[in-house]
């Protein structure tokens, strides 16, 4: 395969932007890749544990080409001062090629993203017309920087969340939903939908429904597409799905773990919806339960009392502070608390996760894998599993099958 890989961004956010000045920072010598285990992890498998970029066809960073959409025109220079992540000093060094990455004008419908009103959108038409747009935009992308493959990234704002109806049953009936321009399909979903149709995988890094849908993963079938997803596992719930499997493993009751969180930044501003939140709230939600197995043991996991909280809270902007309360219960019944204050930065935890799902995905496609690529589980919080298949959520278990598949494609 020759070398270049277009990687074509939904949302010009906090994280993509953070991704994009990250990659061209580490490619000027000028930050390490701290956090990514596409480019500092090892195979654990095997002695002396190589380097992953040694013994894997990672494509290198050097021959990644970022493409865009977004419901705002601002280049990314632009969108990541606004995004508050970076230092102006970092996002000064690599201000030419940030510079140089305009979005594309998005989908955008305000049914799905009320809090936040963008004027860079496709001028208002049916969702046929809109995939049409899509699809013509990816072909001038990829002929203009001559990209031999291309991925998908989906990083854009949550959407508010919709249950999964008729239309998403199969693809016969999503595509008619589309041909009848029916609002149960969401900008989002027409993004992944056109990016399988061009031959092109897709991750999903939001909450919402997209290439979860069954009608999208009859698609990725058809296409034999490798597609990953959903929610990128950065902080809160990283923490959770370490912790939670330590005390099943000591037998250690839960009676509750209470999750609050503030943030400041526009995905704080989106998931301030109620509907948005809805969306994030499922996706955190379902890591206990899977992990606690309380039907095995009630008498310790049978009646958790499960909370999650995101408040919009402007002055901390991407600097998110996060509070964990557990209530654990020991020998004899005796309650024990544990807290968790984590002080962290949203986007800095999430880039090198969207880098490693993209090269990752990447190296999918070119083994010719294809469908929900379950082993990528560990980069999600709400991780697409194969049909008839649970969800992994222990990250340590998430880890070891990581492991395992790359050991299956080493070179
Ligand atoms: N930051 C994190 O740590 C983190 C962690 C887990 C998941 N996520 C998810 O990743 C997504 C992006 O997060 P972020 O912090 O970058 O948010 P952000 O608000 O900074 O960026 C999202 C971008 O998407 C754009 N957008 C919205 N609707 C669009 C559309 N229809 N088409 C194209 N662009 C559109 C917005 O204009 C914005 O620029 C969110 O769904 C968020 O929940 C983020």
């Amino acid at each position: 395969m020759t070398k270049k890989l277009g990687v074509l961004l939904v949302g010009l956010g906090s994280v993509n932007t953070t991704l994009i000045a990250g990659v061209e920072s580490i490619k000027r010598g000028l930050t390490p890749a701290t956090g990514s285990l596409s480019q500092l992890g090892r195979l654990e498998s095997i002695p002396d544990h190589p380097k992953l970029t040694d013994i894997l066809p990672l494509t290198s960073l050097d021959d990644l080409v970022f493409g865009a959409w977004d419901i705002f025109p601002d280049n990314a220079y632009h969108a990541a001062v606004s995004a508050g992540v970076l230092s102006s000093e970092m996002i000064e060094a690599v201000k030419e090629p940030l510079e140089a990455i305009t979005p594309m004008t998005g989908v955008y419908d305000n049914r799905f993203l009320p809090s936040v009103t963008g004027p860079h959108t496709k001028a208002p038409a049916t969702r046929a017309a809109w995939s049409e747009e899509l699809a013509k935009d990816i072909a001038s992308f990829k002929q203009q920087h001559q990209c031999e493959r291309l991925i998908m990234v989906i990083a854009a704002s949550t959407e508010a969340f919709q249950p999964l109806q008729d239309c998403h049953q199969s693809l016969d009936a999503f595509e008619a939903a589309l041909a009848e321009d029916s609002p149960s399909v969401t900008p989002l979903q027409l993004y992944s939908y056109v990016a399988l149709k061009s031959g092109i995988p897709v991750a999903n890094g939001t909450p919402n429904y997209t290439v979860e849908t069954p009608a999208l993963r009859e698609l990725a079938r058809q296409q034999q597409l490798p597609t990953a997803g959903s929610d990128f596992k950065t902080g809160q719930t990283l923490f959770k799905t370490v912790l939670a499997p330590a005390f099943k493993q000591r037998m250690l009751g839960v009676k509750g773990w209470f999750s609050t969180n503030i943030l400041g930044n526009r995905d704080g501003q989106a998931l301030h919806h109620p509907g948005s939140f809805e969306a994030k709230e499922k996706s955190k939600l379902s890591v206990l339960e899977s992990i606690l197995c309380p039907k095995e043991n009630p008498e310790l996991y049978g009646d958790i009392d499960h909370q999650i909280q995101i408040h919009y809270y402007k002055p901390r902007g991407d600097n998110k502070e996060a509070w964990d309360n557990i209530d654990l219960e020991g020998w004899m019944g005796y309650p024990m608390q544990l807290k968790i204050n984590l002080l962290a930065r949203d986007s800095i935890l999430a880039a090198p996760l969207a880098l490693d799902i993209l090269l990752f995905l990447d190296l999918a496609y070119q083994k010719n894998a294809s469908g929900p690529q379950d082993w990528m589980g560990l980069f999600f919080k709400s991780p697409m599993a194969l049909e008839n298949q649970r969800q992994v959520h222990a990250f340590s278990e998430q880890y070891q099958i990581f492991q395992s598949k790359l050991g299956e494609w080493i070179e």
